[in-house]
């Protein structure tokens, strides 16, 4: 989703540094890019573009533009289409602000109606282009461009975080955050706002999170933060954090693709994810255990996590619980009261949906929230009573791969310590075993060169391994585009038979124990009727025509062992159809908005 980067500075010329950080912000996803640069002579110039942000500098050379302070954004398409109008920044009709925004202004027709009136001209068809006129009308009025981001924040409605630049305030940025997130990054001579850390990362490890509803005056030297009345928040509230992610983890390293990199990074993050503060842990197992119930919800792959956590929770801590979908948490309020802990999982901590799942379970006076989630200082982190962080260092590639191995092992500690078993073990243990997983890797390749040009793939497996499934097919969708689907193996009957063909691929996740027997009947129902079965199993089987060989292990930790080959798979057939694995179209790392 869209990103913001800012920069200001007291002798550095920022256009490089936008740059940088634009590129830094590609993994959101988005499909424009453009920058805004005041130069010394008070004149702001925009150049922005459709497409990739390497193309943004090909055609206009933005690296080159002189100014000490700039907004930049890479845009993901909402309201209006994908066009150089549309994308951001977008500027006054007198051409003295211009902003940068993330989110979406709901009441943006009715605020543009009543510009109109007042004579404001629009030129795209975009949301964000009402804030542009309303900092313009308010910095009119008032003079003050911290008077004007506010007055322009309290007409709004919907979700934002904007930045805004003024041609008479050569060395001041402006910004504003509701729902979305925004970041001040403090380095020696450049100060920066962006939507992640990662965007200035390269230039400062110095971060501070603003909280929701806050307006933010940035110059070289001060940081001032005000609350939505307009009245100054104390420097004391303002904590600088040091961003702990290593900058080395950003580079590619010697593979191909983030994803790849990311995919191979899992032997090492499936054990710091088990680094955890023991007594972190024994907290929120006992959140857990002192609620009468617990409501896991998250979106994605996060809730695949969740659905995994949610077995063992009800089967061997026999608690009451539920897994809901972020986006349709609805359904759940009327049981949720002061006796239900909400456990919210997720990658970014910045998808929308869950945080408003939060909101709502706030509302209804929820017990506690504890959240998993691998950006500290995330607006989920900061709308949590604890939180448990991933630690698996940051995720680039849209499709989540490393985040997920690391949320079942986060769960699987904490539910470790409310039932008092040791199903973890070693982490360097654990550890190989995820190296042996990713021994499947030319199995997988070569299976993706012979399925890659087929148009369905099934996912099945029971219980404790249906997630999987169900997170096998997910990454496939995401990545190659093939229509795939995980379901239980117990529900083929119920439909999915019909669809089977002649070579139809099903994945049959297939370890040893329980469900073992029955889930090979029901690929054999499947081979009987042409499908081809590739068989996730510890040992092969007559039925399948492929066997990827996973490594025996106890059950909890059997899902990260069985997901590394379909991540694999799904990897290997994005690249055999020649997508982009890092960037598959439409998606976005950080669905930022409903
Ligand atoms: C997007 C990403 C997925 C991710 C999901 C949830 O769809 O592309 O990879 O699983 O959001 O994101 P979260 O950051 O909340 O885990």
């Amino acid at each position: 989703m869209c990103g913001i980067i800012a920069a200001v500075s007291s002798e550095e010329e920022v256009a490089p540094l936008l740059l940088e950080g634009l590129k830094r912000e590609e993994y959101r996803g988005y499909d424009s890019a453009g920058v805004a640069l005041l130069d010394g002579r008070g004149s702001i110039a925009v150049k922005k573009d459709v497409g990739m942000v390497r193309e943004l500098e090909a055609r206009h050379g933005v690296s080159k533009l002189k100014g000490q302070a700039g907004i930049a954004h890479t845009r993901w398409a909402t309201h209006g289409g994908v066009s150089r109008e549309n994308a951001h920044p977008q500027v006054s009709c007198d051409g003295e602000v211009a902003i940068v925004h993330n989110g979406i202004v709901e009441n943006y027709v009715a605020l543009k109606k009543a510009l109109e009136a007042k004579g404001h001209v629009f030129v795209s068809e975009t949301d964000s282009e009402v804030i542009a006129h309303l900092v313009e009308e308010g910095y009119e009025k008032e003079g003050d461009p911290v008077a004007a981001a506010l007055a322009a924040a309290n007409l709004m409605r919907g979700q934002y975080a904007f930045v805004a630049l003024f041609s008479d305030r050569p060395r001041l940025l402006v910004g504003a955050r509701y729902d979305a997130p925004l970041v001040v990054g403090l380095g020696e001579r450049t100060r920066f706002l962006a939507s992640d850390v990662l965007a200035f990362l390269a230039e400062t490890d110095k971060a501070v999170f603003l909280d929701n509803k806050e307006v933010v005056e940035l110059t070289p030297e001060s940081l001032r933060v005000f609350n939505l009345k307009g009245r100054e928040m104390s420097p004391k509230t303002r904590k600088e954090t040091h961003v702990a992610w290593e900058l080395g983890s950003l580079s590619k390293a010697n593979y191909a693709h983030y994803t790849l990199k990311e995919i191979h990074e899992q032997p090492a993050t499936v054990q710091a994810a088990l680094a955890q503060d023991p007594e972190k842990v024994g907290e929120a197992a006992e959140r857990i255990t002192r609620a009468r119930s617990v409501v896991l919800t998250a979106a994605g792959s996060s809730y695949h996590a969740a659905l995994l956590m949610k077995l063992r929770l009800a089967l061997e801590a026999k608690m009451r619980c539920e897994v809901v979908l972020s986006g349709e948490f609805e359904r759940e309020l009327p049981f949720i009261d002061e006796g239900t802990l909400l456990v919210a999982m997720s990658q970014s901590g910045e998808t929308a949906d869950v945080l408003e799942a939060v909101k709502m379970a706030r509302r209804k006076k929820v017990g506690g929230v504890l959240s998993m989630v691998n950006a500290a200082g995330s607006s989920l982190v900061r709308q949590s009573d604890q939180s448990l962080l991933l630690n698996c260092g940051p995720e680039v590639g849209v499709a989540a791969t490393k985040s997920f191995t690391a949320q079942v092992m986060v769960g699987n500690l904490m539910i470790d310590r409310v039932t008092g078993r040791e199903s973890v073990g070693d982490p360097r243990r654990l550890g190989q075993l995820v190296e042996r997983a990713l021994e499947s890797e030319p199995l997988m390749r070569e299976l993706a060169r012979r399925y890659s040009g087929r148009p369905d793939f099934y996912f099945i497996a029971r219980g404790g391994h249906y997630p999987v499934a169900q997170e096998g097919a997910l990454k496939l969708k995401e990545l190659s585009y093939i229509h795939a689907e995980g379901m239980p193996a117990s529900e083929l009957k119920h439909g999915t038979l019909a669809l089977i063909e002649e070579g139809t691929p099903v994945v049959v996740v297939a370890p040893n124990g329980p469900g073992y027997d029955d889930t090979i009947s029901n690929a054999q129902e499947l081979a009987a009727r042409g499908a081809e079965i590739i068989g996730i199993a510890q040992k092969p089987h007559p039925v399948f025509k492929h066997t990827v060989a996973i490594p025996a292990s106890n059950g909890t930790v059997a899902p990260v062992l069985e997901v590394v080959p379909l991540q694999l798979l799904a990897y290997f057939m994005a690249t055999e159809r020649r997508n982009d694995p890092d960037h598959p179209r439409n998606l976005a790392k950080s669905v930022t908005v409903k």
